[in-house]
């Protein structure tokens, strides 16, 4: 029997460049309460959310995309044609298909290279993050361009009281690179499918092709439940990782959890029980739950503010719709 020619296995990967779509209207807590019956006061209690960005109509998902691509690449001090694959997190794309990543190669002339949407809600970028350090590390790829993308202000009811209070839209983009040292630790990740209608659209498409009277499907959640599995199992996840990755928790420089609700973020941390010196995002007060984009976003943010953390390490843990997870240690850009 012949063998196979298979890829040459490639290099560690790492994190070279990081770039951010932040949406341009600034909406606050008085501009949404109303139609909920709610307050200022009430959300930044439950939630620390003050305000939440979200893009114009005229801003769709592939022009965030493109904004946060270019910026990562350039950071990455590479060009649009040494990209070997494009990986976008979103659930909030106009088209079942084809892919907003297809789409992306022709508006940042990459070339003909391997483009393809993934579906894991808030997990999704560190789903993505896992996804390119095994193509990078297989030697399957050089560098792969990663995105958290999404607009969600277009999947939210003003008069839903669950979740669309905390919504907001972005993006944010990074490349993972083949390195001589490991920037990327084992990825855990994982779904809970019989939680799968925690949060969930209203209703599917066809409902809507079917009968006419169906409201457009908006975005809704079992808020406590979901709180109450981002905290026990998120902190259990998040410990997988860091025990995973080799390091402890005193060698991290930063925490950068999902960004779904101030008080989460809080309980994670002093589940992880970590030290003072560690650095934990809260991108959220500003900018609100934005789902995959939310870590890339607030590491873009981390950077710009602390730029002394680059070259630390941080722990990442996204989770959301699906249920899913997923978590991992990598290098900062
Ligand atoms: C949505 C969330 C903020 C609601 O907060 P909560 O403290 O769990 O609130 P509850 O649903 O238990 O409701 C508590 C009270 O607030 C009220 N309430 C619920 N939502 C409200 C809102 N948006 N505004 C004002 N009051 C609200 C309820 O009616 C209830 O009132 P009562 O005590 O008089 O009965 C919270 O559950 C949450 O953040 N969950 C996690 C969500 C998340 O992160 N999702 C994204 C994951 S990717």
């Amino acid at each position: 029997m012949p063998t196979l020619k298979t890829a040459e296995p490639g290099s560690f990967s790492t994190i070279m460049g990081i770039g951010a779509y932040r949406a341009e209207n600034l909406v606050t807590n008085d501009d949404i309460a109303g139609p909920i019956n709610s307050s200022d006061e009430w959300i930044r209690q439950r939630t620390g959310i003050i305000t939440r960005r979200r893009a114009s109509k005229d801003v769709g998902v592939l022009d965030m995309c493109e904004e946060a691509a270019l910026e990562a690449i350039a950071s990455s001090g590479l060009k649009p044609e040494d990209i070997g694959g494009i990986i976008i997190s979103t659930v909030t794309f106009e088209y079942f298909t084809p892919s907003a990543a297809a789409a992306l190669t022709d508006r940042l002339g990459t070339g003909h290279i391997p483009a393809w949407d993934i579906s894991a809600a808030c997990a999704g970028y560190c789903y993505g993050i896992g996804q390119a350090d095994a193509l990078v590390r297989s030697g399957a790829m050089d560098n792969v361009l990663v995105i958290g993308a999404e607009k969600l202000s277009e999947v939210i009811d003003p008069e839903d009281r669950s979740i669309s209070f905390i919504l907001g839209d972005g993006a944010g983009a990074v490349v993972v690179s083949s390195s001589d040292e490991p920037g990327i630790s084992k990825t855990v990740w994982g779904s809970k499918g019989e939680n799968w209608s925690t949060i969930r659209m209203t209703e599917s498409l066809y409902d809507v092709r079917d009968d006419r009277d169906t409201p457009f499907p908006t975005l809704r959640q079992d808020g406590p439940t979901v709180f109450r599995w981002a905290v026990w199992d998120g902190a259990e996840v998040a410990k997988e990782a860091l025990a995973e990755s080799g390091i402890e928790a005193s060698d991290l420089a930063a925490f950068i959890p999902h960004q779904a609700n101030m008080r989460i973020i809080d309980e994670l941390a002093k589940q992880l029980k970590l030290p003072e010196h560690v650095v934990i995002a809260r991108d959220i007060a500003d900018n609100g739950n934005t789902s995959s984009a939310s870590i890339p976003l607030a590491t873009e943010r981390l950077l710009r503010e602390q730029p002394e953390l680059s070259g630390g390490f941080a722990l990442q843990i996204g989770f959301g719709a699906g249920l899913v997870f997923g978590a991992q240690v990598i290098r900062l850009p």
